[in-house]
């Protein structure tokens, strides 16, 4: 008797619970769209990988069944930061990324950790740091024209890497026993995995490269303090200054997970920046045309060819940030953007709970065929007299409102510098490869292949004069 009333108990307890589920509670309508699985949702539909320019399939059968991805939300969703809507990412990604990383504070030390970014990254830092990724860029194009073959997006990552490992810790990867960037590498492997503990698994890879980069870091932070005091070079001098600061709210925990989230936002997207940049030049010989024109004229118009790029020559280059905003419209480098609604928010007659997720989908934005004509199409030509300083309703890949990305110009000065590097003084053939495999989490272009070659560029001047006369 005693066991059936419990098995009457427990199906209706599960029952109530399934239906929950399916029913939340809300104080209002709930936007539309189905709640998935119990426990489960829709997660294995969403992490479907595909390798298509497009939407993703997931939000595209979405957006046809239920008209979501207003861009006014999206909109209002960056406006509402810190008010009705607060920066939010899901567990795993707090617990890969440190509990106090910059995504995930608020308030007055997130304000505080910004302007510390921007000190570094910020345009007074970027004006001076132009010679410096021209000659990376240069002496990284001159080896790869070495080799037969080189993997562009492994090529790239290792040399945004190393210029901003040395800015924010004077790390040299040549003079390093140990390789900062591979447990860099493990880390991303694993970071959209099922977050599973154990030896073998991807997610426990991942956790363990984070472990090695924060000890590797920790050392450095170490080892910097102990050194006799001296003009601050790096990031790191400056987080020591400000940790000896009386009354500082900063602390060597939270300036370590700043400089692991530093480093890897900034190498990882920017190079997948870069070799999509590439592809798109190999694919499109006119763009390649207007583009090496572009960065010819700059040349030509010095007293000494090779005096070295200038800011002022870098703000000229007008068909370069059409370029480079085309590229990361396509490239869509980060897909999801989350938040959490902070309390009840009522929208277009629709109500968001409080504590819910919501997810800015900016591919969904950037591929809108209302606002961008032949939206797949990589058409630089599109951004002709476009300003394009910061986000927009229709342009986000580098988010919006407050959190607007700080790395932005930062992004900007190595493209541009690097493109330039690359149509003056070399031409560059695809092998193989370059397609890209979208996930929610992140983009791997699959294994793009190029030959790299050096231009003959020895007459130049005299094929101005020519051209001249
Ligand atoms: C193509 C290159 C890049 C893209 C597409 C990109 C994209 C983004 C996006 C969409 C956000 C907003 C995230 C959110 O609102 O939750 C963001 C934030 C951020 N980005 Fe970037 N980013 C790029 C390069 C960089 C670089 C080079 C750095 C480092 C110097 C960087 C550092 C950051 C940081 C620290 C944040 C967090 C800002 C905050 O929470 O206020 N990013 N980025």
């Amino acid at each position: 008797m005693w066991a059936l009333c419990l098995a009457a108990l427990l199906i209706i307890s599960i029952t109530h619970w399934v239906y929950r589920w399916r029913n939340p509670r809300c104080h209002g309508k709930l936007p539309p769209g189905s709640m998935g699985l119990p426990l489960l949702g829709e997660t294995l539909q969403f992490f479907t990988p595909n390798t298509s320019s497009d939407i993703p399939p997931f939000i595209k059968k979405r957006m046809k069944s239920y008209n979501i991805t207003d861009p006014d939300l999206n909109y209002f969703v960056f406006q509402q930061e810190g008010n009705l809507f607060q920066s939010w990412y899901p567990d795993t990604f707090t617990e890969i990324f440190g509990k106090q990383n910059v995504g995930s504070l608020h308030g007055v030390m997130y304000k505080y950790l910004k302007n510390m970014v921007l000190h570094l990254f910020g345009p007074e830092s970027l004006k001076k740091m132009i010679p410096e990724v021209e000659q990376a860029a240069l002496s990284k194009l001159q080896q790869w024209s070495c080799q037969d073959i080189t993997e562009l997006k492994d090529a790239t990552a290792s040399m945004i890497f190393d210029l901003t490992a040395k800015k924010l810790i004077s790390y040299d990867s040549n003079k390093s026993s140990e390789n900062l960037r591979e447990n860099f590498v493990a880390f991303i492997q694993g970071l959209i995995s099922f977050p599973l503990d154990i030896p073998g698994t991807a997610y426990h890879k991942c956790l363990q490269g984070r472990k090695n980069a924060m000890r590797m870091l920790k050392n450095m932070l170490q080892e910097r303090r102990a050194e006799s005091q001296k003009q601050p070079v790096d990031f790191f001098d400056y987080v020591l200054e400000e940790l000896k600061k009386e009354g500082t709210i900063l602390t060597e925990e939270i300036a370590l997970d700043l400089m692991f989230v530093l480093l890897f936002a900034s190498f990882e997207t920017t190079s997948l920046a870069i070799t999509l940049a590439m592809k798109f030049l190999s694919d499109h010989p006119l763009v390649l045309k207007q583009l090496t024109e572009e960065h010819e004229m700059i040349i030509k118009q010095r007293e000494i060819a090779d005096s070295g790029l200038t800011w002022k020559e870098y703000k000229s280059m007008t068909f370069t940030f059409q370029f480079i905003n085309e590229t990361v419209r396509l490239a869509n480098i980060v897909p999801g953007i989350f938040r959490k609604a902070v309390r009840e928010i009522n929208f277009k007659g629709y109500t968001i709970p409080a504590g819910w997720a919501v997810m800015v989908c900016p591919p969904a934005v950037h591929l809108n065929p209302a606002k961008y004509e032949n939206p797949v199409a990589f058409n630089p030509w599109r951004w002709e007299g476009v300003e394009v300083s910061s986000a927009s309703k229709h342009f986000m890949a580098f988010g919006g409102g407050m959190r607007f990305c700080v790395g932005t110009d930062f992004t900007k000065v190595q493209m541009a510098v690097f493109l330039h590097c690359l149509v003056t003084k070399y031409r560059c053939e695809a092998i193989k490869g370059g397609d890209i495999v979208r996930t929610p989490g992140l983009q791997f272009p699959n294994g793009f292949h190029v030959k790299i070659m050096e231009k003959d560029t020895r007459n130049r001047k005299q094929r101005y004069i020519a051209a001249d006369a």
